[in-house]
Order: C-alpha cells, then sequence, then structure tokens
C-alpha cells in the first residue's frame, strides 16, 4: 500500500495573519512548530482549528507560498472548514498534517515551455513552481521566464485571486474570465488555443493544470489529442490525506505506468499525476 511522504508530520500550528484575496478568497499565514524545509510547489498540508470551530476532519490546501516555517496558503471560501479557517484571528492554534503529496515533477528549462493552466483557485500550486522553475529544480537546467507561460482562468474578475503577485513573478501572465469581466472571454483551454493561433504560444508545450474536475477533464482531452506531456494537480475530496481512508480515488490507465490498478489515491499517489497514469475522463 502506498505510504504517506516519511517528511509528514501531525503538529500544531499558529496563525499569523489572514488577509482577504479576490472576492472570497483568503491568505491565512500560518507558523508550523517543527521546521520547514524548502518544500516543493505543489505539495499540500492538511489544516484545521485545534477547537471545536472546524469541522473534525481536517480539509487539504496546496502549500502557496513559503518563507521558512511561515506557510501561505490560499483559500477559496467553500463550506464550514474554510469558513472557520478564513474567520480565525492571528494567534488562532491550528492542527496542521504534512507535508503531504508528491508536487510538480521538475520543471527543466530544456525541452518545449512549460504551460501552466489555473482554474481559479486552482492557481495556488503554481506560485511556488514558477519560482523554483526559475531557479532550477533538482539540478535540471533552469527554466528562462518565456518558458513558463501561466495562463489564468476563473468565472469572473473577483476569483483570479493575487493576480497581481503572478504578475510580478516576471513570467507571461494571460488572463480569461467566463464573463469577459478580465482579459480574455472564455475558459482557458480557448485561450491556450487562441495564444497558439496567433503564435504567441508554440503548438508544442508541456502542460500542467490544477482548477475544477470539468476545466481538468477538457486539459487532458486536449493534452491527449495533441500528443502533448500533461501533469494534473487534483483537488478531489479527502478524508484522511494518509492513504487510509480510500476517500480519493483517481482512475488509473491500465496502459499506463500504474498497472493494473484500478484506482490511485490521490493523497499519496498524487495529487500530481501524469495523464499517461490516471485519467478525469470517466468515459475513456
Ligand atoms: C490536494 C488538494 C489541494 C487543495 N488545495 C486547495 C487550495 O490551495 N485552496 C483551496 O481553497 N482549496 C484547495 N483544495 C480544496 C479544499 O480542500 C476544499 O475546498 C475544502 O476541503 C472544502 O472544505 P469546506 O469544509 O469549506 O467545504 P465542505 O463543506 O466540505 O464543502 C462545501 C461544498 O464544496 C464542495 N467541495 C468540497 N471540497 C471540494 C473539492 N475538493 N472540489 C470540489 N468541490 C468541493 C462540496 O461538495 C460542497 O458542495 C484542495 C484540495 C486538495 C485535495
Ligand atoms: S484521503 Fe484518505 S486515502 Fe486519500
Amino acid at each position: 500500500m502506498p505510504a504517506p511522504p516519511s517528511d509528514a508530520r501531525s503538529m500544531r500550528g499558529e496563525l499569523i495573519s489572514v488577509r482577504p484575496s479576490g472576492s472570497d478568497g483568503v491568505v491565512l499565514t500560518v507558523r508550523t512548530e517543527i521546521e520547514q524545509p524548502p518544500l516543493r510547489a505543489a505539495r499540500f498540508f492538511m489544516l484545521r482549528r485545534d477547537d471545536r470551530l472546524s469541522p473534525a476532519i481536517p480539509r487539504p490546501f496546496s502549500l502557496y507560498r513559503q518563507n521558512g516555517s511561515e506557510l501561505e496558503f490560499l483559500i477559496k471560501v467553500m463550506g464550514q472548514g474554510t469558513k472557520a479557517l478564513a474567520q480565525s484571528t492571528p494567534g488562532t492554534a491550528l492542527r496542521i498534517v504534512g507535508p503531504l503529496g508528491n508536487g510538480w515533477p521538475t520543471l527543466d528549462g530544456s525541452g518545449a515551455p512549460w504551460v501552466m493552466l489555473a482554474g481559479g483557485i486552482g492557481s495556488a500550486p503554481f506560485y511556488m513552481g514558477i519560482e523554483q522553475a526559475l531557479r532550477g529544480m533538482d539540478g535540471a537546467k533552469a527554466c528562462s521566464p518565456s518558458q513558463l507561460i501561466y495562463l489564468y482562468g476563473a468565472a469572473h474578475k473577483g476569483m483570479l485571486y493575487d493576480l497581481e503577485l503572478f504578475e510580478a513573478l516576471g513570467t507571461p501572465v494571460h488572463t480569461c474570465t467566463m464573463d469577459g469581466s478580465h482579459g480574455h472571454k472564455g475558459h482557458v483551454l480557448q485561450l491556450l488555443e487562441n495564444l497558439q493561433r496567433t503564435g504567441a504560444v508554440p503548438q508544442k508545450v508541456r502542460i500542467l493544470a490544477c482548477g475544477p474536475e470539468r476545466m481538468l477533464e477538457a486539459v487532458e482531452a486536449h493534452a491527449r489529442r495533441n500528443q502533448l506531456e500533461c501533469w494534473l494537480s487534483l483537488e478531489t475530496m479527502m478524508g484522511c490525506g494518509v492513504g487510509i481512508c480510500n476517500g480519493c480515488p483517481v482512475p488509473t490507465r491500465p496502459e499506463g505506468p500504474m498497472g493494473s490498478w484500478t484506482n490511485a489515491k490521490a493523497c499519496v499517489e498524487g495529487p500530481v499525476f501524469s495523464t499517461e497514469a490516471v485519467t478525469m475522463c470517466h468515459a475513456h
């Protein structure tokens, strides 16, 4: 059975600050009681308040930004768990499990450009992904800014969380909204196809995507049609985050590298999967 990562710990933490982001999001800065080394982008933590205001089951959140043991999480308020976290005040005690999951693959600068497709709160794992790719990961060649193209889509401009921070990273940023309130009107794949038609983005790219399930299904289908390398960071619901509850199944492809298992566990084998290994298109 796949095990949780050996560096994962259950620990206490303290909320340092909460700031609003977009129309329904917050950025929580949290200090962990156990020191954290630099962590790979797209790994995640399970978080809850250490009081009765949070549901008993902690909720998973991607690491957004890191400054030593001060971790930032970009959170969209959805239900009870995210509301309790968003309404916390500095000093609130937290229960934290992590770091969990695998993170993005090595974003090397020696092949086709990386196109990063973010849908709404799916932007969270990309900030550090861009930072780390620009610095160079695992001894691989660093990416130049033009090799990292960030396409950020949302229902409306209020859900393009922290857009100005992404723009300040110095890599190309293109936006789209379904209501046309910011950038191109339409979804991120239409934006990608438009940019490829005008030559602003080459046809041969490597794709990373994080966002709602419907978006990831479309991205996967696009990657398969065009024979593009593609990794998805999945935000499936999770119970335990450590491989015990079977609450996070992802269908595997029998012909893929994970072989004959019918499901992978997003928490311990993901949340980042190659589309060679899993499929979001249930009809496949
Ligand atoms: C690896 C991973 C990383 C994540 N990173 C982030 C992040 O960085 N920022 C962030 O805001 N969220 C992230 N999420 C999603 C986040 O965990 C959920 O939004 C959160 O658990 C909702 O908890 P809640 O108690 O507020 O809502 P609930 O009361 O549990 O649910 C409220 C409503 O939202 C729906 N819902 C709950 N979870 C999800 C989900 N995962 N996908 C779609 N609909 C859902 C429920 O069906 C319900 O309708 C991540 C999830 C995973 C698995
Ligand atoms: S969330 Fe429990 S097994 Fe993945």
